[in-house]
């Protein structure tokens, strides 16, 4: 079976409390059981990780070569800084797709700005708990375009 790394980036284990006027109410435990749900559906399995740390990010992107066969990440703050998870990306060489609840780009200036987009196979955002869903479709049909 077809297994997809998961990432959730830092703060997102507040969704639910965090900010509600832009994130909604959404917990991270209901995106988690609705990702669940869709990779069983379509018949892959999903390995899901939240951290609030840069480096263990990276580690487990770097470490996710030969273990899955995408990625779909939500990096959060780290999106607009980390040059170390959008190395660690193009290292691992597989494909990634880039996930935000908020319109990015609507939002405050330096968020407009993704680190990661680049090195991703694409990115959707604006779309709340959807946007994790259209991104494990999306990655879904990197596999089979694999
Ligand atoms: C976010 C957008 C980021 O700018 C922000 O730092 C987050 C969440 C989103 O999902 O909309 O923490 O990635």
């Amino acid at each position: 079976m077809r297994k997809i790394l998961v990432i959730h980036g830092p703060n997102l284990n507040l969704l639910g409390k965090r900010e509600v006027d832009i994130y909604g109410k959404v917990t991270i435990e209901e995106i988690n059981e609705d990702l669940k749900k869709m990779a069983k559906v379509k018949n892959v399995s999903l390995e899901i990780i939240q951290s609030d740390h840069e480096g263990e990010i990276v580690k487990a992107i770097g470490s996710a070569k030969g273990k899955y066969d995408a990625i779909l990440i939500n990096p959060a703050a780290y999106t607009h800084t980390s040059v170390a998870i959008r190395d660690a990306i193009s290292a691992v060489d597989l494909p990634a797709v880039e996930v935000h609840l908020s319109n990015i780009y609507s939002r405050e200036e330096f968020r407009h700005t993704s680190l990661i987009a680049p090195v991703a196979k694409g990115q959707i955002c604006g779309f709340g708990k959807e946007s994790y869903l259209l991104g494990l479709q999306a990655a879904i049909g990197l596999l089979k375009n694999a």
